[in-house]
């Protein structure tokens, strides 16, 4: 029988005694927004989350005047941390430009030629508002293109909450064409794009959730551009987090494969709301206005590359060039990782915490050494997934937050550039005396136990 994980009364009590701002606009917010308060699923926290006034680097502080070391960071979109300088001005200085012509300028030719020169699959880009909706055109566009109807999409990997990307299982989803078959079974993944019913397959960057939480074999990933060629079906790498921030080149350029198309968005903008799709040039003909009206796809949009966020793209890509913020983002969470496994270790707590720039929070049995430190020790994706676990994690999120430290439910800890290893230090003391909390609370068993 699963048991009942609730934080301590005594923790809720402190938690909302150091937060009475927060509360007050929490319960403002209860009014207007059903999701208890919050305006993102994963806001959604038991009593509530922070009110946060300003960030700056990798600290935001909140209307009670609480400090937090952040490993939000925009859900994962700020790589170079809160607002860097160079991309404050060049944002600034347009806004007194304009921030919207309605006509095409020189920023969003910039900004398309810096992706291009750092993901080679940019063929041709067509930029829109956000990650989600890049997703749903490169749906539409392997359709126009392949002239099949059937997308195959793997289990857990997220591309937004639109009837065709939602969760498996989601209410109120109508995706008759839409299968979702389990990660990592090449044969079983042939079997079905055998059929030629295809026109796309998704699968997300890293591995399904944040960059891979579960993440992909890599003779899966390398077998899939064969397969996928033998029989007509184009790939998608849904690089919405993972472009730009694992590597200049994307997730992709790390396995060393070439999809058909990517979708991008968070760092692809440095923190503004865009998406893009990329990719081949012949599949993006669609939108050619002398393709013939059948196989035409008429792309609208009103935020559609406009002049302040191309301004922000490309300032943040201009900046991601050298790769210097990729591999600062990738040390620290290195850092953070094995100073992590050792607090874990030494309180003999089942788990670990393993990932590239964005570090996953694994706890449960250990099944065998991972190979590297970017997978987790089991490939059980219910153990990873496990529910009661998860509940535990959002008791330590409080844990955290009442620390001063701010996590997605401490499932991931988001690293960028800005973070310096003095902050992951006092990150883990937070992290050590929550555990601590969380063993003498019964919360969380230890392998003395
Ligand atoms: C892998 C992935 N794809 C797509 C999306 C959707 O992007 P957006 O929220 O910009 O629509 C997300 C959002 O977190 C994501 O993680």
């Amino acid at each position: 029988m699963t048991r009942t994980v609730l934080p301590k009364a005594s923790l809720v009590d402190e938690y909302i005694k150091k937060h009475p701002g927060s509360k007050r606009w929490h319960d403002q917010a209860a009014q207007f927004f059903s999701a208890n308060g919050a305006t993102h699923a994963a806001r959604i926290l038991d009593p509530f989350r922070p009110y946060i006034t300003r960030a700056k680097g990798v600290r935001k502080w909140d209307v009670d005047g609480n400090e937090y070391i952040d490993y939000v960071m925009g859900h994962g979109a700020l790589i170079l941390g809160h607002s860097h300088p160079q991309w404050v001005k060049a944002i600034q200085e347009q806004v007194t430009k304009g921030v919207h012509f309605g006509e095409s300028h020189q920023l969003e030719i910039e900004w398309a030629k810096l992706i291009n020169s750092m993901m080679p699959v940019a063929e041709r880009v067509e930029f829109c508002a956000c990650g989600q909706e890049a997703n749903l055109m490169a749906i539409r566009l392997a359709r126009i293109f392949t002239g099949r109807k059937k997308i195959l999409r793997f289990v857990e990997n997220f591309h937004g909450w639109a009837d065709e990307v939602a969760p498996e299982g989601s209410a109120g989803v109508s995706t008759p064409d839409v299968k979702i078959i389990p990660m990592n079974d090449l044969n079983l993944a042939e079997a079905e794009l055998a059929t030629r019913e295809y026109a796309l397959v998704m699968t997300e960057g890293g591995g399904a959730h944040m960059a891979g939480q579960i993440p992909w074999d890599t003779d899966f990933i390398q077998a899939l551009s064969g397969i996928t060629g033998k029989y007509g079906t184009l790939w998608l790498i849904d690089e919405v987090v993972t472009g730009f921030r694992e590597d200049r080149g994307g997730w992709q350029a790390l396995m060393g494969v070439k999809p058909d198309m990517a979708s991008l968005g968070k760092c692809a903008s440095g923190g503004m709301a865009i998406g893009a799709v990329v990719g081949r040039a012949d599949v993006f003909e669609a939108f050619n206005p002398k393709t013939p009206v059948e196989r035409r796809m008429r792309h609208t949009g009103t935020w559609n590359g406009n002049p302040l966020l191309s301004s922000a793209g490309v300032a943040a890509c201009k900046l991601y060039l050298d790769g210097e913020p990729q591999e600062k983002a990738a040390e620290m969470a290195d850092y953070l990782r094995k100073e992590g496994n050792r607090i874990l270790a030494q309180r003999k707590i089942s788990g670990r915490l393993y990932g590239r720039t964005i570090v996953h929070f694994y706890l449960g049995p250990v099944d065998f050494e991972p190979q590297d430190e970017f997978s987790p020790p089991t490939r059980d994706v219910a153990k990873i997934m496990n529910p009661e676990m998860a509940a535990v994690k959002t008791v330590l999120c409080l844990h955290l937050l009442h620390r001063g430290i701010a996590t997605m439910g401490s499932r991931t800890f988001i690293l960028s550039a800005a973070h310096q290893r003095s902050d992951v230090d006092q990150t883990m003391e937070a992290f050590a005396s929550s555990l601590d909390d969380l063993v003498a609370e019964g919360l969380l068993k230890t392998t003395k136990d």
